[in-house]
């Protein structure tokens, strides 16, 4: 081969070294540029929602403590049928409470205050906040372990998993929570005898606002995944039985 030539084909090939190395830059500013719009429209929409909660909080109090105030005088003076309905709007403003806290809690990250815990009682206080159902069976586990973190916070997520299971057995189930550890984690699991999460969404579960109940705000999962990191930990999800699964180091 002539000299000419072998310079042509080094040249030749330096040429397409360069196009895939700028088709690679383009395409890691085309997704750095989607990210960054993404968490932008994320923030906005959180400033925006937690305006919105915090102004809706102060009527819902007044509705609260009003509707409480009344209750045992319409108590006395209503049939069936009309208590039934009273006690479907004073649920009514429950549900949005917790709607607002969960937006608020959403937009606030607050600092974690981490002290020694004991986690079965951690759980067992987060059972307070979960509808119970006459035919959901919730086994807690048999033994305890004291875990390095925020108590408040991990009650926050034991109950928002424990409500999208009790959501996902529909009235009639089993819920499983264990403990366990190894050398570097603690391992907590919930698992529920639903029907899953379709195998195509279950990396959405994760993301803001998807959500597949009338009045969720899909926003439980997103609280409970930033809460487990700010403890260095993981959450993540299988299905058939549905599992999740959160890691927190022991020395965290
Ligand atoms: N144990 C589960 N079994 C089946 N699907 C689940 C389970 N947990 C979560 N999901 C799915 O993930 C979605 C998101 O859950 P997430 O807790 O973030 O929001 P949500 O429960 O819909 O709303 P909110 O928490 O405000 O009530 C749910 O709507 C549901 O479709
Ligand atoms: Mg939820």
């Amino acid at each position: 081969m002539t000299n000419e030539k072998e310079t042509e084909l080094k040249l030749l090939e330096a040429e397409s070294q360069l196009l895939q190395q700028n088709t690679d830059l383009i395409s890691e500013v085309e997704n750095k540029s989607a990210e960054l719009l993404k968490s932008e429209r994320l923030a906005t929409i959180g400033t925006m929602a937690s305006r919105v909660a915090h102004d809706l909080k102060n009527p819902l109090t007044i509705l609260q403590t009003y509707s409480e105030m009344l209750t045992p005088e319409i108590l006395s003076k209503f049939d069936s049928k009309d208590k039934e309905k009273w006690f479907r709007m004073q649920n009514s403003i429950l549900d949005m409470n917790r709607i607002i806290e969960d937006v608020l809690d959403f937009a606030r990250t607050t600092e974690i205050k981490k002290s020694k815990n004991s986690m079965l009682r951690i759980m067992k206080l987060a059972l307070n906040h979960v509808d119970s159902h006459y035919g959901v069976v919730i086994n807690l586990p048999d033994d305890d372990l004291e875990v390095n973190c925020d108590p408040r916070k991990i009650e926050g997520v034991m109950s928002n998993l424990l409500s999208n299971s009790v959501h996902a057995v529909d009235g009639h189930g089993e819920i499983d929570v264990t403990l366990n550890s190894d050398s570097e984690f603690v391992i907590i699991q919930v698992k529920d005898s639903g029907p899953g999460i379709p195998d195509g969404e279950l990396d959405k579960i994760f993301e803001p606002m998807y959500t597949t109940k009338n009045t969720g705000t899909g926003l439980g999962l997103v609280i409970c995944k930033s809460i487990i990191e700010q403890h260095g930990g993981t959450i993540s999800v299988s299905n058939k039985p549905t599992t999740f699964t959160i890691k927190i180091p022991i020395k965290n």
